[in-house]
């Protein structure tokens, strides 16, 4: 049985999709939920669920990245999950939990990625390009944004007309459904 955290910045559908596939699970459960925004309703979710939340600041992440690895160790975390979290993670973190975070990305990288890369602005700058098709990237994570190692991709393809935001709804669905079972896969490991 894996213990699994999730960090997330903000609304936490993904971290929701999360709870709800691990809730009655036999190979991991999410003990954690971490979020650099005390006012993100994915606390309220976790919440729900009656798992843990810890909040910090950015400058607590860059600064003193021991104490949130003291908390994970704690709290006995095997696995980190990044689900829209916004902030870089600091070497320390990466080193401690090496090969062991993971985060999702919404579009196909290694396009798409990077600094500024995040929410809608991706979206748009899909559709600004008249791409065909754009997805999802769930990948390893390290000191720099969207470079780890790729994990899995799923594709959808745009729709004549398509607008960031109808694309915004498509990705989240394929995140929801594809996110969950990619950790899974990693609880056997
Ligand atoms: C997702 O689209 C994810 O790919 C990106 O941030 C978004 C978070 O959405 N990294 P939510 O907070 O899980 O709803």
């Amino acid at each position: 049985m894996k213990n699994i955290a999730i960090f997330s910045s903000g609304s936490g559908s993904n971290a929701e999709a999360m709870m709800t596939h691990f809730a009655e699970h036999p190979k991991g459960r999410v003990a954690l939920v971490l979020s650099n925004n005390a006012d993100a309703y994915v606390l309220k979710r976790a919440e729900r669920f009656g798992v843990p939340t810890i909040t910090f600041s950015a400058q607590n992440l860059r600064e003193t990245p021991q104490e949130i690895i003291r908390l994970l160790q704690q709290h006995n975390i095997d696995l980190v999950v990044l689900a829209g979290f916004m902030l870089l993670v600091p070497a320390p973190l990466v080193a401690a939990y090496a090969g062991k975070i993971v985060n999702i990305h919404p579009a196909l990288l290694p396009k798409y990625g990077g600094k500024g890369m995040y929410g809608c602005h991706v979206h748009e700058a899909v559709v600004a390009a008249g791409e065909r098709q754009s997805g999802i990237t769930i990948h390893y994570v390290n000191e720099r944004y969207d470079e780890g190692a790729i994990l899995c991709q799923a594709t959808v393809a745009l729709a004549p007309g398509e607008t960031a935001h109808t694309l915004a709804e498509k990705i989240h669905r394929l995140e929801h459904r594809y996110f969950p079972v990619a950790i899974e896969q990693l609880c056997d490991e």
